[in-house]
């Protein structure tokens, strides 16, 4: 049975993609900083809006007042598809506060599951899963594993950290985009763990070529599904993300 696609949004990624992300799968857009990764969930977002299908967007690391802000930049209507129930978005960032023994994490969610201390990753995916249901989320985005990696002292927490949250939030019907921060120089030792755990993993990057840096995204895997593997270019511009999948990448 072919797999069920959701548009990423952005054409030339779905034309990678053999139509869009797989339904009820999560996807990993990694990148470094400023390559696009939350723009790029944005599209993903207002696809389902137009399409009827609600969305939800979970920040952990900008405020809701900037994201309308900058949605709104690129032309998309963000306070009236909140209002109308098609978009929610819940934002929050981790705090280091004093503890009885040392230190310990809070989220700045306003909301009575995240008032209580301290803050945990199960109790978050709870947050999020009741979120999702109470709004009817097809589309979720997780915008900024960071904060939810300083969480895990060493690499089987990560894994089962991030792996319960995913499987304690997706469903079959409903499609998780989760962003991870990639280091900006080359040589720097990344985290790969996400990108085992998730079902697809989307690289973006900035290539230096020609005395310029050029936009690139790659699909680097998708389980169980069928794409494409070159890079593409792609530009930042008015109307979010355009791309490019029939231009050559310079040499
Ligand atoms: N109006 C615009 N026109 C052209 N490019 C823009 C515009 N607004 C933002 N950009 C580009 O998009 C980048 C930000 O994209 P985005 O926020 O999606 O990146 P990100 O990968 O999520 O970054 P971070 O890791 O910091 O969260 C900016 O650094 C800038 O290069
Ligand atoms: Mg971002």
């Amino acid at each position: 049975m072919p797999k069920t696609r959701v548009n990423s949004g952005v054409p030339g990624l779905d034309e990678l993609l053999m139509g869009g992300f797989v339904k009820g799968r999560s996807t990993l857009i990694a990148g470094g900083p400023g390559t696009g990764k939350s723009i790029l969930t944005w599209h993903f977002l207002f696809d389902g809006v137009e399409k009827g299908e609600n969305g939800l967007l979970v920040s952990l690391d900008q405020t809701s007042e900037m994201i309308i802000d900058d949605m709104s930049d690129f032309g998309w209507s963000p306070e009236d598809a909140m209002e109308n129930g098609s978009l929610t978005i819940l934002s929050g960032t981790l705090k280091l506060v004093p503890a009885e023994s040392g230190y310990e994490y809070v989220i700045g969610f306003d909301h009575p599951l995240l008032r209580e201390q301290p803050f945990t990753v199960p109790r978050l995916a709870e947050l999020v899963r009741k979120k999702a249901a109470e709004v009817n989320a097809r589309r979720i985005v997780i915008d900024g594993l960071g904060p939810l990696l300083e969480l895990a002292g060493n690499r089987s927490e990560i894994r089962q950290l991030v792996y319960g949250f995913i499987r304690d939030i997706v469903d079959s019907d409903s499609t998780i985009i989760l962003t991870h921060e990639l280091k900006a120089s080359d040589t720097a030792q990344n985290d790969e763990m996400p990108y085992f755990i998730c079902d697809g993993v989307v690289v973006l990057n900035m290539l230096y070529t020609s005395g310029d840096y050029v936009r690139t995204m790659r699909v680097v895997k998708m389980r169980g599904a069928n794409h494409t593997m070159h890079p593409i270019m792609f530009k930042i511009g008015t109307e979010g993300i355009n791309a490019f999948p029939d231009a050559r990448l310079p040499e």
